[in-house]
């Protein structure tokens, strides 16, 4: 069972600092997935990790020892990319069997890992095809197995189904959690810009943004408490509605007052917070929003576009504010372009933030 602790990592390539300080606990046995737009860090906080890159300044702990500068085969660790690379001219297994050969491992030792590998990632009846008789998934499957017989203490996954399709994707999802619930005792990372990847798969997600993380927490906690408008916004598709408020004084009770097309005082509980200043951004999320009855407190717009997916809809709404109001609804009902409508929330699922972002 291996940890791994960093420190006040920072990594810059020659003036450019990308990684700015990232402090980090990655217990054993944990599934951590990183999330985070494009550019942000993680697969570089990979490579600094697999010791491919060299950390500029700060600590990287594995299991316990200071690995800064440890060479990447006595790390322990194993990475899975994007592009397989699997070698074109050689069986499923002889592509599982090779760097334990070339390792100088003794063939019994070799067989059994590769058929323990194979069978964890049902690529047993593959064993003597070449991967270009295989589909993509299962090639994926064979870089992983390749992975796992090594016995790494560590895996690191840099976005390993991104080339797949659809389907593809969620078989190998699948096995990916199959894989964690048979090593429990591996540590896992594991890169992804899917979001129902991160939410089911993680133990803890790590929100990275420019080169900081935002936030650390299991998916729930980052779903239901994020600490900031840019946490709102990222975890949740669509995306979290974050409408901007000013706070009405004066009443015995607090309440928001948004300006759009129509304009809607949300009337809060004694003990709720508010901001500290005058405004906030008030957020909500699109499966949280209903079409008002009658009496409702309300969000009035007009329809822009009705998305059906079949078993929901999202429509977007203009209220008003600069960006749409996006509500989730069950079902096909598909409003017109234009069509006007109310929509309402329950106080309990809205999120409050300060103008600066964070929540209140
Ligand atoms: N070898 C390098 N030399 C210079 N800059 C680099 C190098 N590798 C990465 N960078 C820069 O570091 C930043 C972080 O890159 P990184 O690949 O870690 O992002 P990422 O979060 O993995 O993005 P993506 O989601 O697109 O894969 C980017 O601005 C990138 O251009
Ligand atoms: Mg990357």
């Amino acid at each position: 069972m291996t940890n791994l602790s960093l420190q006040a990592v920072k990594k810059a390539f020659g003036p450019v600092e990308v990684l700015h300080g990232i402090d980090l606990e990655i217990a054993a046995g944990e599934f951590v997935v990183f999330v985070g737009p494009s550019g942000c860090g993680k697969s570089t906080m990979l490579r600094l990790i697999a010791g491919l890159e060299e950390i500029t300044s700060g600590t990287l702990e594995i299991g316990g020892e200071i690995a800064n500068s440890l060479p990447p085969a006595e790390r322990g660790i194993a990475m899975v990319f994007q592009s397989y690379a699997l070698y074109p001219h050689m069986t499923v297994y002889d592509n599982m069997a090779f760097g334990l050969k070339i390792s100088g491992m003794a063939k019994p030792e070799i067989d059994q890992r590769v058929r323990r590998a194979a069978d964890m990632l049902q690529l047993t009846p593959y064993l003597d095809r070449h991967p270009k008789k295989l589909s993509g998934g299962q090639r994926q499957r064979v870089a992983i197995g390749r992975a796992v017989t090594r016995d790494p203490k560590v895996f690191l996954f840099d976005e390993p189904l991104s080339n797949l399709d659809a389907a593809l994707r969620v078989a190998t999802r699948i096995e990916i959690a199959n894989l964690k619930e048979a090593m429990p005792d591996a540590t896992m990372v594991y890169v992804t810009h899917d979001q129902v990847e991160a939410m089911t798969l993680a133990d803890r997600i790590v929100v990275f943004n420019d080169g900081h993380i935002e936030q650390v927490g299991t998916p729930l906690e980052l779903y239901t408490q994020p600490a900031n408008l840019f946490v709102a916004r990222f975890i949740g598709s669509p995306a979290m509605n974050i409408i901007p408020f000013d706070v009405l004084k004066g009443g015995d009770r607090p309440a928001l007052l948004i300006k759009g097309v129509s304009e809607t005082v949300v009337s809060l509980g004694p003990d709720d917070k508010i901001c500290a200043g005058g405004t906030g951004y008030l957020g909500i999320r699109p499966e949280h929003l209903r079409v008002a009855r009658d009496g409702d407190m309300a969000l009035e717009g007009a329809v822009l576009v009705s998305e059906r997916l079949g078993e929901l809809t999202n429509i977007h709404l203009d209220i008003g504010q600069d960006d749409p109001l996006i509500i989730k609804v069950p079902g096909m009902i598909a409003p017109r372009r234009g069509e006007k409508m109310k929509v309402t929330f329950d106080r309990e699922n809205i999120h409050l933030f300060e103008a600066e972002g964070l929540a209140v």
